[in-house]
């Protein structure tokens, strides 16, 4: 064997060409981030390489998200961990690895898991060489941990939100343990960066700009299990972008709990607006989007970037959650309807084409049949282009949960079917403006159902199915938008054969 490489003296940078096979794995680990990970993923590699020759085939694993787009980025930086260590990725849950990255917003949320862990155990009967690990947000709650080593003992690791970056460490500790190994934090201000990521898609990726929420909506459980707010640094945000284009990528998502906080508690303080400016900056790149904003902290200085940006997608996520100003006020939102009001008038005067898409949620504690008519006014007065309603869910441990005057059942039930039905028509309405124009969509994928269609995604993230072929994804092509099915378009590729090379979103 060549000589033995000691990460103790790779420079982070470097770290991703190493050649992994020849680190030494016998001398104790590095006690410095990304480093030690990187000794970690050497040593998972051995033993993953001699338990695939020992069964003669590759090895599988299956990661399946739950919940927002954070968990989705936080997936993409497991695959690519699994990827490294030697495992091949695969959609199947009766794989040799599967990984649940949970979600527990609301309590559906954390009954699928349930569920699909119950189909899990079934499939490790079978297969008793199964690992199953759990992470994510649900397990950074104490009560499913105790219903998990009570309930679910086959499971073989579960980590939690803050601890993510050390997979690989935490793998080994699977491999070498007989028992489940849990590690959960209840919270960091560490931020480990150049760590390997494998992405969904090769034209499109999300982007973390900040972790963890300050604002504690009284209904909400993610400030507990994401803990406090973390910025990244603007520098870091920026490398990791320039390399993705580099890589293809042509739009990225920035990700955070309220991005127009992004950047107060940093060093050296910046605006989310700033950062915007410099992102259009990064040549090759050629749409930019964010999620998600609180309306509390959306500044004029932003909707006039966005006016002026030629990268800026055409799409607000604005949460309104409700459109009463007691219920806002009992929430910790911060603003009443009135302020939400003039803000949304505000952003459709100055971005006129703009999409603004929302949250809702009908059945918060003390919520009366007037509340919902308010929030339902406010639907009717901005027009929503698309607005998610849920059904408010009781979580332990946030100050809602312990409300005397939670609504009954049916009475919520009311309520949501009415929000729905005003929501879904003036969502029709707004969508079907475009009827007849001709606008840029991003292909993203091959129609499900039917594969002589592509997929493609406008700027004001309306979707596009047209005729196609695979050769189209990842580019920014003119379609015409013919027919208006609702919320989606049927439409036809303008000209083919003109391709933008340059194309504005
Ligand atoms: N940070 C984002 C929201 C993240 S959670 C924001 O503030 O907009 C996504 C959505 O889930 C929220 O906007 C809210 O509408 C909904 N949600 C959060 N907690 C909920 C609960 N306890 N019951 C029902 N819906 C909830
Ligand atoms: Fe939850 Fe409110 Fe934070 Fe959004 S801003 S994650 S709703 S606490
Ligand atoms: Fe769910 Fe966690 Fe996102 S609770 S919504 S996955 S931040």
């Amino acid at each position: 064997m060549d000589s033995y490489i000691d990460l103790k003296n790779i420079p982070t940078k470097e770290l991703k060409y190493v050649d992994l096979d020849r680190v030494n794995v016998n001398c104790s680990p590095p006690d410095f981030e990304p480093q030690r990970q990187y000794y970690f993923m050497a040593k998972c590699r051995q033993i993953v390489k001699l338990e695939s020759e020992r069964l003669g085939r590759p090895l599988y694993a299956c990661i399946q998200v739950f919940g927002c787009q954070m968990n989705a980025r936080d997936s993409e930086k497991l695959s690519g961990i699994l990827e490294i260590i030697g495992y091949q990725l695969s959609e199947d849950e009766n794989a040799d690895f599967v990984i649940f990255n949970t979600c527990t917003v609301r309590d559906n949320a954390n009954q699928k898991v349930y569920g699909r862990l119950g189909h899990l155990n079934s499939l490790k009967k079978n297969n008793p060489h199964m690992k199953i690990a759990l992470c994510g947000c649900m397990m950074q709650e104490p009560s499913a941990i105790e219903k998990i080593r009570k309930s679910y003992r086959f499971v073989d690791l579960i980590f939690g939100t803050h601890n993510i970056y050390k997979f690989a460490e935490l793998l080994t500790a699977m491999f070498e343990s007989q028992e489940m190994v849990v590690d959960i934090w209840e919270d960091t201000d560490q931020i480990v960066e150049d760590l390997p990521v494998e992405r969904k898609y090769p034209f499109k990726s999300g982007i973390n700009i900040m972790f963890g929420c300050n604002n504690f909506c009284s209904y909400c459980i993610v400030p507990y299990v994401r803990g406090r707010e973390r910025s990244r640094n603007l520098e870091d945000i920026l490398g990791e972008i320039r390399k993705l284009v580099s890589e293809g990528v042509v739009e990225v998502m920035l990700l955070g709990q309220n991005v127009n906080s992004y950047g107060r508690n940093l060093a050296r303080p910046i605006t989310f607006a700033n950062l915007l400016r410099e992102v259009e900056k990064i040549e090759g790149l050629e749409r930019i989007r964010f999620m998600t904003s609180h309306p509390k902290d959306l500044s004029d200085e932003l909707i006039q970037v966005m006016k002026e940006s030629k990268k800026i997608c055409r799409h607000l996520h604005l949460p309104l959650q409700s459109g009463s100003t007691r219920i806002l006020e009992a929430m910790n939102r911060r603003y009443t309807k009135e302020q939400y009001l003039d803000l949304a008038r505000k952003i459709r005067e100055e971005i006129p084409d703009i999409a603004i898409t929302t949250d809702i949620i009908v059945g918060f504690p003390g919520e009366k049949p007037e509340d919902v008519e308010e929030t339902i006014d406010v639907i009717r007065q901005v027009k929503y282009d698309n607005a998610f309603t849920f059904i408010y869910s009781k979580r332990t441990g946030t100050p809602a949960a312990s409300m005397e005057n939670q609504v009954p059942e049916n009475i919520v039930k009311e309520g949501f079917d009415k929000v729905l039905k005003v929501v879904q028509d003036t969502a029709r309405n707004r969508v079907a403006l475009l009827q007849g124009q001709v606008q840029n969509a991003l292909a993203e994928e091959v129609n499900q159902q039917d594969s002589s269609l592509i997929t493609g995604r406008l700027s004001n993230n309306t979707i596009v199915h047209f005729k196609g072929d695979e050769s189209l994804i990842g580019k920014i092509v003119p379609v015409y938008l013919k027919e208006c099915h609702g919320f989606y378009y049927l439409g036809e590729i303008r000209d083919a054969g003109c391709v933008q090379s340059t194309p504005l979103q």
